[in-house]
């Protein structure tokens, strides 16, 4: 156990994790609003297939805000627009105000709004809201995940040829690799997801709706809070928040504790 997490009993995440609680819940909501005109919405191009909207902007400003109101101190790390660093030992909230944008965009049924409370680098609060499908993931370091309040944990499946896996990718992947993860993975006999969400994919291995999520590179937003949900329903990840993982990202791994190391091998990660 590391420095940090001994620092900070149940007692002292409480408030984070009530917090996260309320403002994906405010966040959620919002997007909501977007989504029902999302038809009508101003979009920008970030790059090959990247986009951007009013909806993310707008839902990020209004969860930083509803923290900020409750934390004036610490700092704020957003998809979209804040790009605070943390000083040592401040909270530092990272947010996903719209994970799932081209989903949100194109009128696909999944997306999920994300707030995480990082400190010292490490995540030790997550919570996902879906609001579409009137879901709430959130976990704190020790004290389990839950979804809607009810314990939950990853599936039992043991074998490959019994797995539904989730595959992602991005426009800072590597074409070549992540096809031969796909082929790979088919020819161990997986069946093959591609959701749209990294942090809904996820949640799905927290709670056993599927047995594997990979992605090449992901960036902090899309697995901070993810990353507290599905270790502490008790599925096991990669090493992903070490380093300069916090401004690079990296690739991202997750799955039931007794598939791990069969779909990471499988997948060529
Ligand atoms: C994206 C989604 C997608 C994943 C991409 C992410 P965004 O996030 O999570 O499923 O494959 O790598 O960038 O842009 O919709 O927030
Ligand atoms: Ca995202």
């Amino acid at each position: 156990m590391t420095e940090t997490r001994r620092l900070l009993s149940p007692t002292q995440l409480r408030p984070w994790l009530d917090a996260a609680r309320e403002v994906a819940t405010i966040g959620g909501a919002r997007a909501l609003e977007w989504w029902a005109k999302r038809t009508t919405l101003t979009v920008e191009q970030k790059g090959k297939n990247d986009w951007v909207s009013e909806a993310d902007r707008d839902v990020e400003r209004t969860i930083i805000a509803a923290l900020k109101q409750r934390f004036p101190d610490h700092a704020f790390l957003g998809e979209e627009q804040s790009k605070e660093t943390a000083k040592p030992g401040q909270p530092l909230w990272v947010i996903d105000p719209i994970d799932g944008t081209t989903n949100f965009l194109r009128g696909v049924p999944l997306f999920a709004v994300s707030v995480a409370c990082v400190v010292g680098g490490e995540p030790l609060v997550g919570v996902i809201r879906l609001p579409l499908h009137d879901e709430t993931f959130a976990a704190a370091r020790g004290q389990g995940a839950t979804l809607n309040g009810a314990p939950i944990g990853p599936s039992k499946v043991a074998r490959l040829d019994e797995s539904v896996v989730a595959l992602g990718s991005n426009r800072k992947s590597e074409p070549g690799p992540v096809a031969a993860s796909y082929a790979r993975l088919i020819e161990a006999g997986v069946e093959v997801r591609r959701l749209g969400s990294a942090c809904a994919a996820t949640c799905y291995v927290a709670c056993g709706r599927v047995d594997g999520y990979l992605e090449q590179q992901l960036s902090p937003w899309d697995v901070a809070a993810g990353l507290v949900i599905v270790e502490e329903a008790g599925a096991r990840a990669n090493d992903y928040a070490t380093g300069e993982w916090l401004t690079k990202g990296g690739p991202w791994v997750c799955a039931p504790p007794q598939l791990f190391e069969r779909v990471r091998t499988a997948a060529g990660f």
